[in-house]
């Protein structure tokens, strides 16, 4: 049974088929694949892109999709989150995908081998389908050449799960990757090069990620005015001026804070891209997952 808690689990191969069917996906709506298969979600943390990707995606490749409202669901009685699990299992999905603000909550109920598990975003560890989709777009607009792209994460880098995966798989495909941040965000342990201004790094990087300040992750406020932050690391005209760097950000944008409004309309900028390749890279991780990966059924030899 295959899961995806991040991308580590996901080999060579696998990586390279999910971004040639996101790339077939995009160009040819495929066959509903998934016809008959239900997945369930779990969003123990708000969402407006990955809940909904998921969902476009899966009905899309024919799948069935079931919500559960963790709000209103058991745990709100004193249900541990394993017994919620089991006994969505018990009603014989095909995968569960669960966001939760514990790092290790998706590996503990992979664990459980009871259906594949996809993680939607895990605390500050994990976010693989946004890293996955981070990366087609990146493979998209160069043409495929990952090798030795220059990437800068700009923003609250240690609360990231984005960043985190991100940094993972980047520099597993090659791509170079900065840090560019004010100390309270900056990882505390690195090897990769680290700056606190973005005018450090402008003339060495193909590409931005910006990022939201974590603030529901912020155990005291780190900044009493984000529009004093916003002057040294929003992405404004003012500061790219003519380079072609491409900026990109998963979302939610924190307007005229992380990016600009001017910014946000430019060609330069992909956050809408990045939404539309969101639900074709979901699409190519549930046919991997849930049809590509499946241990043969001997009924069916
Ligand atoms: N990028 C991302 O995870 O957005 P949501 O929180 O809206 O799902």
């Amino acid at each position: 049974m295959q899961h995806l808690v991040d991308t580590d689990q996901l080999s060579e191969r696998q990586i390279k088929d999910i971004l040639g069917d996101t790339a077939r996906f995009k160009t040819r709506r495929p066959a509903p694949l998934l016809s008959g298969k239900l997945l369930i979600t779990l969003f123990f943390e708000n969402s407006t892109r990955t809940r909904s990707s998921f969902e476009v995606a899966a009905k899309r490749l024919g799948a069935d999709m079931v919500h559960l409202d963790p709000s209103r669901s058991s745990t709100k009685k004193g249900e541990t989150l394993e017994d919620t699990f089991a006994n969505l299992c018990a009603m014989e999905p095909d995968g569960v995908i669960i966001r939760h603000s514990e790092n290790d909550t998706p590996s503990r109920l992979a664990e459980m081998e009871m259906v594949p598990v996809i993680n939607a975003g895990a605390g500050n560890y994990a976010h693989p389908t946004q890293a996955l989709l981070d990366l087609y777009t990146l493979y998209e607009w160069f043409d495929g050449a990952l090798e030795g792209l220059r990437v800068a994460i700009v923003g609250d880098i240690i609360n990231s799960r984005v960043a985190a995966s991100d940094i993972r798989l980047f520099r597993r495909m090659g791509i170079r990757v900065s840090l560019v941040a004010p100390k309270p965000f900056m990882p505390p342990v690195s090897d990769l090069p680290q700056y606190e201004r973005i005018e450090e790094v402008l003339d060495d990087v193909d590409v931005i990620i910006s990022l939201r300040a974590q603030l529901e992750r912020h155990k005291k406020p780190i900044f009493d005015d984000y529009e004093a932050y916003a002057r040294r690391y929003c992405i404004t005209e003012d500061l790219l001026e003519d380079r072609g760097i491409l900026i990109m950000h998963p979302g939610p944008v924190m307007r005229n804070i992380d990016i600009s409004d001017e910014i946000l309309e430019d060609p330069r900028c992909m956050v809408l891209d990045q939404v539309r390749n969101g639900v074709y890279v979901r699409m190519a991780v549930l046919k991997l997952l849930l049809l590509d990966s499946r241990e043969t059924d001997p009924a069916e030899i």
